[in-house]
């Protein structure tokens, strides 16, 4: 997209000009959720055309950059693009908020909770830009594509200096310097999604797991959800990007590739004249030599089963599936649009369960959804029974201005809420911990991340199907597959004793 088109696709306000300085580049273009919802027909282009623009060479020289993550490995993997813009700038990377010259808060907008913590920090940035006033704070993410959330900004905390969303990312060079040259609040949200660029760079946290981006947005327009507007429509990855990329990783060293989308069962249906789905994309991705392929999030509804027929021929597929489900009512899944229903999901399960019987399920789950009747809720605890889930998210609803279901009355009171959540996480805690105990004196594979959270001279690391498991071991294994035998099963995770770093991996070619 160029400048006009961008210009022409959102709704610009332009910055009240400061004297003697042109002003003309500098504008606020401010996000709207009504137009971020309107679906183009117009099909993505990709391009491989970023670079630093000399005029931004210098832009890092002596400066150090943090940045804050919230919400889901998308948020993660953005925030690993602008680390990497960042250090192409010249910038050096910080922990230490203090010691950073330009902050930034990649925000979610998934639940209120997570909204009131970023303002909750916001505030406390006050003191610090009094302090020094130099400092450069930006907010980014889902939050910024959201109109209720710039006007707060631009209304309580005229500490931020800059202000993008999820599309434009790729500008960052051009947005911290129109923020460094500006002294008003630098804001530049687009409602409408961009064009794919790829070739950004990218500086990934670890050596050992890899995020992979195959698509970006979502249609699905679940009632609940804020997602489709804050990441606009549905856009695949080609299959050959995606494809250079994790091969790429493999050669690099990497041992885990998670696959990104909001909803990757839907990956390919927007590419034009593809007959290339997830199922043919990971089949063409299990004959790379790497040990563990993963992706993350699974849609029921676009579950086919030429992807149950791949995903059971294993290998470096892994094999659990977190297939989120959000409620196990009929009526509840009706006015929450997830267009399946508790009996076709029964059945989906009951399809990959014969094509993997050992497979590992997950699910997010929503309690507390406008008009969810005490029935209704013991229909998901059913559910969840009933399936036997392995491990799940669970969620008290929180409404979403602009979404369809913040128009329902949200007519359950909160402490209700808070019960249906605490007799669910009850049950979790329960599968979870039988799920745990089947791995007692078995002996699992296990990637090594590094030392345990709790216990420096303890190692932790994850099985296949996604298990933490603590084990002691010499230093030299973070980084490997190893084998270890399980001797307890705690409620959440494992522990076992270290038998040998796990050599010469099948890798399926069939
Ligand atoms: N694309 C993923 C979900 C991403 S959001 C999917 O469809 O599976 C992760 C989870 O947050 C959702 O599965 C849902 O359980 C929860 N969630 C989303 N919107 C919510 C809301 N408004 N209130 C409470 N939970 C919500
Ligand atoms: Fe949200 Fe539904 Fe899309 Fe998931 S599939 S991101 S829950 S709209
Ligand atoms: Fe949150 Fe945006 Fe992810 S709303 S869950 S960071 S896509």
């Amino acid at each position: 997209m160029n400048e006009e088109q961008r210009l022409a696709n959102n709704q610009i306000i332009p910055v009240k000009p400061i004297e003697n300085k042109d002003y003309s580049r500098f504008f606020q273009a401010t996000p709207s959720l009504k137009e971020a919802k309107k679906r183009g027909k117009e099909t993505i282009q990709y391009h491989a055309d970023f670079k630093i623009d000399e005029r931004f060479a210098q832009m890092g020289n002596n400066r150090k950059f943090y940045i804050r993550t919230y919400g889901c490995q998308m948020n993660e993997h953005d925030t690993e693009v602008m680390a990497g813009i960042f250090e192409q700038l010249g910038y050096e990377a910080t922990d230490d908020v203090s010691q950073a010259n330009v902050i930034l808060m990649n925000t979610c907008a998934i639940r209120e909770n997570a909204e009131n913590r970023v303002f909750g920090e916001l505030g406390h940035f006050k003191a610090l830009k009094r302090h020094n006033p130099d400092v450069l704070i930006g907010v980014c993410g889902c939050m910024s594509q959201e109109e209720a959330v710039v006007n707060k900004i631009l209304k309580t905390y005229n500490q931020v200096d800059l202000v993008f969303g999820t599309h434009n990312i790729h500008r960052l060079p051009e947005l911290l310097h129109e923020a460094y040259m500006s002294k008003a609040m630098v804001i530049d949200v687009w409602s409408k999604e961009g064009d794919i660029i790829e070739n950004l760079p990218k500086t990934r946290k670890g050596q050992t797991k890899a995020w992979v981006n195959i698509m970006y947005g979502c249609d699905k327009f679940c009632t609940y959800c804020i997602v489709p507007y804050t990441r606009g429509k549905e856009r695949s990855r080609l299959p050959k990007d995606i494809i250079t990329e994790v091969r790429e990783l493999a050669a690099a060293g990497y041992k885990e590739i998670t696959l990104l989308g909001q909803n990757v069962n839907a990956y390919g249906k927007d590419l034009p004249g593809s007959t290339i789905g997830l199922g043919e994309l990971m089949n063409e991705l299990r004959k790379i030599d790497l040990p563990r392929i993963r992706f993350t999030t699974s849609h029921p509804r676009d579950f086919d089963d030429y992807l149950i027929e791949v995903l059971a021929k294993k290998g470096n597929l892994v094999e659990h599936i977190h297939l989120p489900v959000q409620s196990g009512s009929n009526g509840m899944l009706k006015i929450m649009a997830r267009k399946y229903t508790r009996e076709s999901y029964l059945a989906l399960v009951k399809k990959i369960r014969q094509a993997i019987p050992d497979v590992a399920l997950t699910t997010d789950l929503i309690v507390g959804f406008p008009n969810e009747t005490e029935a209704q809720f013991e229909e998901t605890l059913s559910l969840y029974r009933e399936v036997g889930f392995e491990m799940a998210f669970t969620y008290i609803y929180s409404p979403r201005e602009g979404t369809p279901a913040a128009a329902m009355q949200d007519n359950i009171p909160m402490d209700v809420k808070k019960i249906r959540l605490q007799k669910l996480n009850a049950l979790v805690g329960e599968y979870c911990e039988a799920a745990m105990k089947q791995f007692e004196n078995q002996i699992v594979e296990v990637l090594v991340e590094g030392e345990s959270k709790r216990n420096k001279n303890v190692l932790a690391g994850y099985t296949r199907k996604n298990k933490l498991v603590n084990f002691e071991a010499p230093r030299e294994v973070i980084g490997q597959l190893v084998s270890v035998r399980i001797t307890e099963a705690k409620q959440y995770s494992l522990t076992g004793e270290f038998l040998e770093i796990v050599a010469g991996l099948e890798v399926n070619n069939q």
